[in-house]
């Protein structure tokens, strides 16, 4: 499971959050509740593609190479990875390649692996800074990110873009799909947006997240809700993931929250988490005590993280 430094962080950013909340959010007044929308029964499984290549994040490069990782790869059949990286350590797995099925280029990043100590960390670095302007140009003043997402994005951000516009090329794609778990989705939030400054404006850019903490401040989501127009944070049942580092420390989550509240059973959530949707993660898991750790991990419609499918 997750080691107890960073359980015992989220555990103090919840605590903080809940109490932060209190002081910070009038409920009830002057705020107009959210919608929340039920999927269709095909929407939710339409997710599942992007959830195998969430899964599959977490397989050794090894395996991601010529594409046999288990059930992951065997649910994506024709997939070509071209690029993997990462020592699942210091730095997150992540691959890079093309799915003809979608006529996309996908780039997937692995989560917090629960053994993996140094990766954990990277979780409980709280400082924000703002966003590299020779990656991210012309971002406006006041958009701030977490720095552990920051700087691990930062290792692969060059070498991952390169590959993008090299498959893009070769296979005459415009469209881009990027797809994390946990710390990955985090990295992958940063992501979308990279590619958006990055990559031709004609690009379709996608991002599909799970179980994703708050990336950046008030200014970040604003600046990234006008920039992306495809983005979705599914959230599982009572993760408690999503709604650390607390609001109460400047975080926010842009918009796109798909929140399965119970297995078959899925809601799109409006708007930013602003709390006024008792459907919504915000409202489900307002403290570390009505949340689970379990649930960050699956299963997200039959399908669970981790290494275990990485056969
Ligand atoms: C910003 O990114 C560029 C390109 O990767 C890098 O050379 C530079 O060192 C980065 N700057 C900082 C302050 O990290
Ligand atoms: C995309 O469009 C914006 C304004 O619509 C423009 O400022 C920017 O330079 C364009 N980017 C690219 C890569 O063409």
């Amino acid at each position: 499971m997750f080691s107890p430094s960073f359980v015992l962080s989220i555990a103090f950013s919840a605590l903080l959050n809940s109490a932060g909340l209190a002081s910070a959010v009038p409920t009830g007044f002057g705020l107009r509740p959210r919608d929340a929308t039920a999927l269709t029964a095909d929407q939710l499984a339409a997710f599942a593609p992007f959830t195998q290549f969430a899964r599959a994040a977490y397989c050794d490069p090894s395996k991601i190479q010529g594409w046999k990782c288990g059930q992951a790869c065997d649910a994506l059949p024709g997939f070509q990875p071209t690029l993997t990286g990462g020592d699942g350590n210091a730095e997150q797995f992540f691959f890079v390649g093309f799915w003809p099925d979608q006529k996309t280029v996908v780039v997937a990043h692995q989560g917090t692996n629960p053994d993996e100590l140094e990766s954990d960390l990277t979780d409980i670095d709280i400082p924000k800074e703002a966003l590299n302007s020779t990656l991210f140009p012309n971002v406006p003043d006041g958009v701030e990110v977490h720095s552990g997402f920051a700087d691990e994005h930062q290792k692969t951000a060059s070498q991952i873009l390169d590959e993008i516009k090299k498959l893009m090329t070769q296979n005459s794609a415009t469209s881009v799909t990027l797809i994390g778990h946990s710390l990955g989705g985090a990295l992958s939030e940063l992501e979308t947006l990279f590619m958006k400054l990055n990559l031709p404006n004609s690009t379709t850019i996608k991002g599909v997240t799970y179980g994703t903490p708050r990336v950046g401040n008030k200014d970040f989501v604003t600046f990234f809700d006008q920039q992306i127009s495809d983005f979705t944070r599914v959230n599982n049942e009572h993760d408690l993931v999503p709604i650390v580092p607390g609001r109460f420390l400047g975080f926010e989550h842009p918009k796109g929250e798909v929140h399965i509240v119970s297995p078959g059973n899925a809601v799109a959530c409006s708007g930013d988490d602003d709390a006024t949707d008792s459907q919504c993660t915000i409202k489900t898991v307002p403290n570390i005590l009505d949340g689970s750790v379990a649930n960050h991990l699956g299963p997200y419609e039959g399908i669970s993280m981790g290494t275990s499918a990485c056969v």
